[in-house]
């Protein structure tokens, strides 16, 4: 008999289409859950089952959670983001699932609380997932390469200097496939590694160094400019809101944090920002063709 599949939010994403491809890859059953089943038709084909839906609707999640085992919980950072997940942890409870796989914010987003809207928010959901009788587990990934860098590179490309509010501020950046990497051991694995995994890159690196890096990869010099912080607008909407806190907090050094959890999940080191920008480099060109 074919196991369960595994349920995956927010799998159209960033860092839900690593997790589902890592799955099939490794021949498990896939159910997608996405408001765009086109979207997932053109990432994976044939290979997953597709649930049409939306997190507000809890007949299309009840539906989507039938004759599942486990779940990887993903959704955007927005005003919504406790109440989708919290919606999606209890049908799942209701369904008889038996473990949940939670993508969380960063640790320095949630510890202490009070300094992150969307850090909160994560921390409402973690404690909520708590009360649920179901095996779970929330992974704590410090900023992602494939998000923040890979904007600083674009920057860069565009012929801008790279510009932070502390050019020396240190983060661990982790890339986003090592995240997949440890999320799907822990979709897969017999028990989980602990209830909170705080996840990094194998360095501390600051916009200084990023420059340094993308001056040598450019073969011209980019410099790392201070510009002071400034506070998202009052009537900014909830990422904007989020983004400005998490810039504060990088600056105030709080991402400069390596943990050894992924070489102790995966067996090897982290990939590093130097691997990260040739590949990412490397891609690009081949796209340009
Ligand atoms: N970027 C970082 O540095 C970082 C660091 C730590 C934690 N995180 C966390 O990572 C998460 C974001 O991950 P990501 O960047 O991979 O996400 P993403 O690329 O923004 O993808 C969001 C996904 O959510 C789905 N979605 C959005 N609204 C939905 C709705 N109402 N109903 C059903 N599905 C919905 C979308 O699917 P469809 O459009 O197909 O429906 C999409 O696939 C956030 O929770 C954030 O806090 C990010």
């Amino acid at each position: 008999m074919s196991p369960a599949p595994i349920l995956v939010t927010g799998a159209t994403g960033t860092l839900g289409q690593l997790v589902v491809k890592r799955l099939i890859a490794l021949d498990r059953p896939v159910r997608v859950f996405t408001r765009r089943p086109d979207a997932a038709r053109k990432h994976f084909g044939a290979a997953v089952q597709i649930a049409v839906g939306e997190f507000a609707d809890r007949t299309s999640l009840d539906a989507a959670l039938r004759g599942i085992d486990r779940l990887l919980l993903l959704s955007p950072i927005s005003e919504r983001l406790a109440a989708d997940q919290i919606a999606v942890a209890d049908a799942a409870a209701t369904a008889g699932v038996r473990r949940i796989v939670k993508i969380s914010g960063s640790d320095w987003t949630i510890e202490p609380a009070g300094s992150s809207i969307s850090g909160d928010a994560h921390a409402a959901i973690e404690r909520h997932l708590r009360t649920l009788s179901l095996e779970k587990v929330w992974l704590r990934p410090n900023a992602w390469m494939q998000v923040s860098l890979a904007n600083t590179i674009r920057q860069v490309q565009a012929g801008n200097p790279i510009i932070a509010a502390n050019p020396d501020a240190g983060i661990g950046y982790i890339d986003a496939r090592d995240i997949a990497d440890v999320a799907v051991h822990q979709l897969m694995a017999d028990a989980l590694a602990g209830e909170m995994l705080n996840l990094t890159g194998p360095e501390v690196v600051a916009a200084r160094q990023v420059a340094a890096l993308l001056s040598s990869a450019f073969e011209r010099p980019v410099a790392a400019i201070a510009r002071p912080l400034v506070a998202a607008a009052a009537e900014a909407d909830f990422e904007h809101r989020a983004v400005a806190q998490f810039t504060a907090l990088i600056a105030a050094g709080r991402a400069a944090v390596t943990t050894d959890v992924v070489a102790t999940l995966t067996g090897r080191a982290p990939r590093d920002i130097q691997t990260f920008i040739a590949e990412h480099l490397a891609a690009e060109a081949a796209l340009a063709g």
